[in-house]
């Protein structure tokens, strides 16, 4: 076990060598009893993919909000665009700033293993929030912070298969090759697989949803069921319902993941079915998960966010209630 200290200039470097070598091994970390730094502030490099979307935009504003200066942190926030390459060099800026925890809210899940290792090397852990990665370097993350998106995809099928039982679905992926996407696909196909006639991704964002809708209803016109894997798709698919003439809610059932205050209103008006819970305001909870991880305390390897499901009997007020 490593103590990891309060020190300065050459001192900390040596202790952050000697966190280095102990997070390759594995081998806990002891808290130092100081948070971060001597000052008791926690630095944080946050690298998010992007900013744009309701639930994107909630979930870096849950953040901001709880890794505030007022709670003992310094925030550095940057968002890119998609682009994995932006975030590996995001990660690259923030070890070279020698913060004390890097939080890292991955597009993609893989590739990530050269960058993780020079933050490893560097001593500064890594925590993963929302998204996880595919890795095989030892002690490349100390936790995830996020949503279990496989329970979120079963639940979605189990929806389908006692509620449309008969139905043709259409698959409307998230971002190809990221966590969200391979979760959701992974426990719907597991459940609903072979009620699956056509998949396409549709990016995550509404235009992508409507415009690749629009495709599949042409080529499979027998489709009677979306499943999207987020809201902002969910709805562009009900556009793209609406455009080819037929009714969502009677003709082209639609199901989907988050839970947006918009995705709910069109629940309650009939044209959105079934809504599988993603709650994006977690920004509490990491903050917790970070002090602990800056202090080299031992945490659990996956912190699940919890998320409830919704159906047509959603009330006004759990509407209103929305924070997203
Ligand atoms: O990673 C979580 C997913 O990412 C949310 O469901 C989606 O809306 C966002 O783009």
């Amino acid at each position: 076990m490593v103590e990891r200290r309060c020190v300065r200039g050459g001192a900390r470097r040596l202790v952050r060598g000697l966190v280095a070598a102990a997070l390759a091994a594995g081998v806990a970390v002891a808290p130092s009893g100081c948070g971060g730094r001597d000052d008791g502030v926690v630095r944080v490099g946050f690298s998010q993919f992007v900013a744009a979307g309701s639930w994107r935009a909630a979930n870096t504003a849950s953040v901001r909000a709880a890794l505030a200066p007022a709670a003992g942190f310094e925030l550095t926030f940057s968002d890119e665009e998609q682009r994995q390459e932006g975030q590996v060099e995001d990660l690259r800026r923030f070890i070279a700033a020698d913060v004390d925890v890097i939080a890292l809210s991955p597009v993609v899940q893989d590739g990530w293993d050269e960058v993780l290792l020079e933050a490893r090397d560097a001593g500064i852990p890594v925590v993963l929030v929302d998204r996880g990665i595919t890795t095989d370097l030892p002690g490349a993350y100390a936790t995830r912070v996020g949503a279990d998106f496989r329970s979120e995809g079963e639940r979605a099928g189990r929806w389908v298969r006692e509620h449309a039982p008969g139905a043709r679905v259409f698959e409307l992926q998230g971002t190809l090759g990221s966590g969200a996407q391979t979760g959701r696909q992974q426990g719907f196909d597991a459940v609903a697989g072979d009620q699956v006639v056509g998949a396409a991704t549709g990016g995550f964002t509404r235009a992508g949803g409507r415009d690749v809708t629009a495709a599949a209803l042409e080529a499979w016109p027998d489709v009677d069921l979306v499943f999207a894997h987020n809201d902002d798709m969910a709805l562009g698919a009900v556009e793209a319902v609406r455009a080819a003439g037929r009714r969502p809610g009677v003709d082209v059932r639609v199901v989907s993941v988050d839970g947006t205050r918009e995705a709910l209103r069109a629940l309650a008006a009939g044209d959105l079915e079934h809504v599988v819970e993603c709650d994006p305001a977690f920004g509490e909870q990491l903050a917790g998960v970070l002090r602990r991880v800056a202090a080299g305390e031992r945490v659990p390897d996956r912190v699940v966010v919890p998320g409830r499901e919704f159906d047509r009997t959603v009330t006004a007020a759990e509407i209103d209630a929305r924070t997203y």
